[in-house]
């Protein structure tokens, strides 16, 4: 169970026992845990001995008093799977993909709605709201459902169809807003101010931060059983496709944590924002030294999850990319689409426009020198290529009338 809620600007505590959005300073609240307790007593070992198949295996750090309190659709412990060394994959000894698209709702937007909608459930909360780039919306109606609660989401109105449909078929109800995700975000606030819904807002509210961080603790038990050791372990360098970061920072959240825990040492990776040229704040405000990412004019990219022109908690990843000695990239959406490609045909991954963008920035800083051949680098997929079947084209599926005598004939002269 968590024990604290402090301002992740000032430290300013707040009560943890109430419903919180934003601190009083206006910046995202962080949870904290007993950590010097579950020091020696909590081992890596008893959590590799749970039966748990859910990112619940790691409860002691997530905000519930019992793992029975989750409302859960056995979110998490997804695949971590190598690359093989074909094409422009040959350029890395170790090269890995953490595979969020196999999360419930298909997208990692799940460990965030299920820690959220479980701490909002517990406070008491029947009705929730959010603006969404499209995957937290399916999210957000799978989770309120499964806890019984009304949504109401705010999308732009060229949201991915798929998470308009999966979000509506939820029950959730669905308000498609001419305007980008700021615009959605004024428009929740106000709504949840009239109407008395509970903002789930990424980082406004301090728990989808939790859900998320629990891919930081899960890639470290993947790459320790990789190696076949029993001690944890963290790669060189991850690269992350970046809208509101909170993925990002609650990674970086849970390697501090393991660090207290006496699970892992000081080192860590050498962390990577990802964005789309059309919409790259983090990108430019990390080029030019700020430590604040004004909002990106004219913010457009067909990776919707990118589309996030403004984010709240972009003084903590401005900080994280600092301190990680890390660094921040932007791909076209030509070359995020390729990436989708030759992931797909090089190595059967079905992944998301935001996955095909951090393969491509990791092709680009490997060519550059930043990414060593023998560096150990992993690229999340945080999404499904279903979710974006409007992007995809089939172009080449030769059509046939099977009872042609020369139907064999044709085939062959195609393959
Ligand atoms: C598939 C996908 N990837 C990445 C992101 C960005 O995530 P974060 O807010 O953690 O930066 C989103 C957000 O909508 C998304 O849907």
């Amino acid at each position: 169970m968590h024990t604290s809620l402090t301002c992740s600007l000032n430290g300013e505590v707040h009560n943890l026992h109430e419903l919180q959005g934003l601190s009083r300073a206006g910046k995202p609240l962080l949870a904290g845990y007993d950590l010097a307790a579950l020091k020696g007593h909590w081992t890596p070992d008893a959590v590799r001995a749970r039966s748990e198949r859910s990112m619940w295996r790691f409860h002691e750090v997530l905000p519930v008093d019992s793992v029975e309190e989750a409302v859960t659709l056995g979110e998490g412990m997804t695949p971590f799977l190598p690359c093989l060394p074909r094409g422009p994959f040959a350029e890395f000894d170790s090269l890995y993909v953490k595979d969020e698209s196999f999360n419930p709702t298909q997208s990692f937007k799940a460990r965030g709605m299920s820690t959220a909608i479980t701490r909002a459930a517990a406070l008491g909360v029947t009705s929730v709201a959010l603006p969404s780039a499209g995957n937290a919306a399916g999210a957000a109606a799978a989770y309120a459902a499964r806890a019984g609660m009304k949504c109401v989401i705010f999308v732009p109105e060229d949201t991915p169809p798929a998470n308009i449909l999966e979000s509506a078929c939820g029950g959730a109800r669905v308000v498609l807003v001419n305007g980008l995700i700021s615009d959605c975000g004024r428009l929740c606030r106000a709504a949840c101010d009239r109407f008395g819904w509970f903002d789930l807002s990424t980082l406004k509210e301090p728990f989808r931060l939790e859900g998320k961080k629990t891919m930081g603790y899960e890639l470290a038990f993947d790459l320790a059983e990789t190696r076949r050791t029993k001690t944890l372990q963290l790669p060189d360098v991850i690269l992350y496709p970046t809208g509101g970061g909170t993925g990002l920072i609650g990674m970086w959240k849970a390697f501090d944590e393991m660090e207290q825990l006496g699970w892992i040492g000081p080192a860590r990776p050498r962390m990577v924002v990802v964005q789309a040229e059309g919409c790259a704040p983090i990108v430019k405000a990390f080029h030019d030294d700020a430590t604040s990412a004004p909002m990106f004019p004219n913010a457009q990219t067909i990776a919707s999850g990118l589309r996030v022109p403004a984010a709240v908690g972009d003084f903590l990843m401005l900080d994280c990319l600092r301190r990680s000695h890390g660094t921040a990239i932007t791909v076209t959406d030509d070359e995020l689409m390729q990436g989708v490609h030759e992931l797909a045909r090089l190595q059967g991954f079905h992944c998301a426009p935001e996955g095909g963008a951090v393969w491509m920035a990791a092709r680009k800083l490997r060519e550059t020198g930043w990414i060593r051949r023998e560096e150990t680098v992993v690229l999340f997929n945080t999404g499904a290529a279903v979710k974006y079947n409007h992007l995809l084209r089939c172009d080449d599926a030769l059509k046939v009338d099977h009872k042609a005598p020369d139907v064999l004939d044709r085939l062959e002269r195609t393959l």
